[in-house]
């Protein structure tokens, strides 16, 4: 991964102490950005972000997105040059427990952010990161960029509204100067991800405490991806929108390659298999709605940033699978090196 225009800029990330986040601040961090961080304090235990000592690496804010005034005063006071926009509430399942809640961090977070960077003029590049179910999902085709949005779980809808807002401050605000994009990737999976009702890490759970692994939709299928493939497409964008504002200031969707449609299901054997053992079966009742089928089609991202998944879904099961088990199995386990040979070798593997 080239080191422009990252390095010795000042990068934000919002969502820093999460999944993702996490990720991508040790990435941007080593590619030799000046890395601030604005999220909530880590809401799992363990967490990446603990795990790794991020903010020993990074300067490390705890706030509230919906907190305009914080934020603004923190982008004042850091003059980041490159935004990417994480924070968020992204769980369906939270999310019909919690709509107001989803809409308010999502939705008004959002255009917080979005009016942060309008107030502060350091900002050259922003990235908006919202996800595969922006879009009115009727029949779980391939949805290209140019799609209907929608969403039916307050979640999905949130994202949809949140696209809604980036589209509108960019023919408002930023027809020059700012170049805003959004992003929307699949399921992401990889090492240190600890949220509730996600598959890996409920996997994970079950598997070291030697217990089935209960699967709510087995038949459901979803584009799953490692992190880091979609950050590295998120880095790339950013690099082309440094170069030229305009030209890449739009959305973009980083999927994994169109044949890799796996169920939930086959994941989690995927998953038993590469840890040696275990089982999983269904979970008994009834649960909410959830998306059948998720597809992404990102022929323009191949096309246009040159960008491809550099890890197929076994591949990236296995990635995973291997950072549980150094961190529940091996007492000498360091999370900071090993995801960062994850990513080194990751590199190794981009044209
Ligand atoms: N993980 C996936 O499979 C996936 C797929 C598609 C899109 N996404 C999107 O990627 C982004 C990161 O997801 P993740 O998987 O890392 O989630 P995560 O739950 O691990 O991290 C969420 C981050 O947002 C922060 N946050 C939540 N509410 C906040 C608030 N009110 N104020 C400030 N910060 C707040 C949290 O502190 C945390 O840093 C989200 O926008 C999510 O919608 C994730």
């Amino acid at each position: 991964m080239s080191r422009r225009p990252f390095s010795g800029r000042t990068v934000l990330v919002t969502g820093h102490t999460g999944f993702k986040g996490s990720w991508l601040s040790l990435w941007l961090h080593d590619l030799g950005a000046h890395v601030v961080g604005y999220a909530l304090a880590p809401n799992t235990r363990p967490s990446l972000f603990k795990a790794l000592k991020l903010d020993s690496l990074i300067d490390s804010h705890l706030g509230d997105i919906r907190d305009q005034r914080r934020l603004s005063a923190l982008m004042r006071r850091t003059r980041p040059q490159i935004v990417f926009h994480l924070a968020a509430q992204p769980l369906v399942r939270r999310s019909y427990e919690e709509p107001s809640q989803t809409f308010s961090v999502n939705l008004q977070g959002t255009v917080n952010l979005l009016e942060a960077v309008r107030q502060t003029s350091s900002v050259r590049v922003c990235q908006v990161i919202t996800t595969d179910k922006c879009y009115e999902n009727p029949d779980g085709r391939s949805h290209r960029e140019e799609d209907r949005l929608g969403g039916r779980d307050p979640y999905s809808a949130s994202k949809a509204c949140a696209e809604l807002a980036v589209a509108s401050y960019r023919n408002s605000f930023f027809p020059q100067g700012v170049s805003l994009s959004s992003v929307r990737a699949g399921n992401v999976i990889g090492g240190g991800d600890w949220a509730q009702d996600r598959l890996l890490p409920d996997c994970m759970r079950a598997l070291c405490r030697h217990k089935p692994l209960l699967l709510r939709n087995p038949r459901s299928v979803r584009p799953w991806q490692h992190v880091l493939d979609p950050l590295a497409g998120y880095l790339r964008l950013a690099a082309k929108q440094w170069a030229r504002p305009q030209a890449f200031a739009e959305a973009w969707n980083f999927g994994p390659s169109s044949s890799a449609s796996f169920t939930t299901a086959q994941i989690a054997q995927a998953c038993v298999t590469a840890w040696g053992r275990g089982t999983w079966r269904q979970a008994p009742g009834k649960h909410p709605h959830e998306s059948a089928a998720l597809r992404l089609n990102s022929t323009k991202a191949r096309r246009r940033l040159s960008w491809r998944p550099a890890l197929n879904t076994l591949e990236a099961v296995l990635l995973s699978v291997q950072w549980y088990k150094g961190y529940y199995l091996d007492p000498g386990f360091d999370a900071l090196s090993c995801t960062r040979s994850q990513i080194q070798a990751y590199e190794a593997r981009l044209p």
